[in-house]
């Protein structure tokens, strides 16, 4: 009756572990306010066009020649065009609005692609990984078992490592080609982000093996510099890519919650369009994101929206950089940071990553997330995101500082 493979998952998902022990930690000390740098989730406030259209949609829903019911379940027409214009049309990229689904946020959409594959899927994602893209497939039953150094049987491992700058190598030939290889740039957890050749050579990959790349672009906006903010800017990621979005770190809608993904429709395996088993999944299972997220998303891609919103990732920017040579310059190794919210640092003295969590949280009150919740090649490592306020990584840096 119940699905087997739910009872394969660990105890429970990373960040509510990290939200539990530090519960913990709360009940049994008082003292200093601890510092919350584990979880991604964003502090400031939305930008005031985005304010401004939720009031205005608001006010649509409270007059019946202006109310809307359900939505078309793939999303306004006036974001999926607003999406194109600037997310694509802007990069010389040829999308179309009706290739851009619209949905309650990146997460979901992660997960859910996993309707549109069956259970002997094989699948690459790399080590360490945002934990959806490894716990969805197990899921679905597609991850095998769970071996004692923390791997799935069936699923193959792209390491990233600090060897190869955090960015892996396409799938070795000894192992069978994956069917689908999860990519996220810039990356969460490590932060690094990917070349346009190095992407390319994923795209090659993939289309000569018939596989899929899913790739996670939710980080784009933290992009500084000429880098590639989405796999479609890599020629023939057309045939073989689908991108995921996310308004919550480019806006600040972690809890407004909005998202997008795009499946062009020369997708195609087994003689299946991506793109028409996604609509077929969607209108069946999602009746749409909110009326109100999709107007303040539209704004926010408006001239004066994406002006505000510049103002509100450079905030976050500076604190990447303040943590990173806040860090380095108190001796810790650290990376990422540059075009990503995301710090990942080596643990000092060899601590494993849960030691130097509890080590920190109860010298420093400071939270972060533990490397090894990313994955075995997690191991040693620690993340802290830049997504507080410029007085708390300030103070975070000075208490690590003081505290090894
Ligand atoms: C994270 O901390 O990795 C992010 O908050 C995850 C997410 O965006 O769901």
């Amino acid at each position: 009756m119940i699905n087997p493979y739910f009872q394969q998952l660990p105890g429970s998902y990373l960040f509510s572990e990290i939200a539990r022990r530090v519960r913990a930690f709360q009940e049994q000390h008082t003292g200093r306010p601890i510092i919350r740098l584990g979880i991604g989730d964003v502090t400031r406030p939305l930008v005031p066009v985005a304010i401004e259209a939720m009031h205005r949609a608001a006010d649509d829903l409270s007059r019946s020649e202006t109310f809307h019911g359900y939505g078309p379940e793939q999303g306004h027409a006036f974001l999926r065009e607003a999406i194109v214009s600037s997310q694509y049309l802007s990069r010389g990229l040829d999308i179309e609005p009706d290739e851009v689904f619209v949905s309650d946020g990146a997460k979901s959409d992660v997960g859910n692609i996993g309707d549109l594959f069956d259970a002997r899927t094989k699948v690459a994602i790399c080590d360490p990984v945002y934990p959806v893209y490894v716990d969805s497939n197990v899921m679905d039953g597609r991850a095998g078992e769970l071996l004692p150094d923390g791997r799935w049987s069936n699923i193959t491992y792209l390491p990233c490592t600090e060897a190869n700058g955090f960015i892996p190598d396409v799938p070795s030939r000894n192992v069978p080609a994956p069917d689908l290889i999860y990519l996220c740039f810039p990356n969460n957890p490590t932060g690094a982000m990917a070349s346009r050749e190095q992407l390319a050579g994923f795209v090659d990959y993939a289309n000569r093996n018939g596989s899929i790349i899913l790739y996670d672009a939710a980080y784009e906006s933290f992009i500084d510099g000429d880098l590639p903010h989405s796999i479609f800017e890599i020629p023939g990621a057309r045939t073989c890519a689908i991108e995921f979005q996310s308004f919550s770190k480019l806006a600040g809608f972690t809890g407004v919650r909005c998202g997008f993904t795009v499946i062009p429709k020369e997708l195609i395996r087994e003689g299946a369009s991506l793109h028409a088993l996604w609509n077929r999944r969607q209108t069946t299972r999602f009746n749409g994101a909110s009326y109100i997220a999709q107007r303040a998303a539209e704004a926010v891609l408006g001239t004066q929206g994406r002006a505000q919103l510049k103002e509100t990732i450079r905030y976050y920017q500076e604190n990447a950089a303040l943590i990173r040579n806040g860090l380095s310059s108190t001796g810790f190794t650290v990376f990422g940071g540059e075009h990503a919210p995301y710090i990942w640092l080596k643990t000092p003295d060899k601590l494993t990553s849960w030691e130097f969590f509890d080590l920190l949280l109860n010298k420093a009150q400071v939270v972060g997330t533990p490397g090894s919740g990313f994955g075995p090649h997690g191991e040693g490592y620690f993340r802290l995101t830049a997504f507080g306020s410029h007085e708390s990584a300030e103070e975070a840096i000075v208490r690590i500082a003081e505290s090894f």
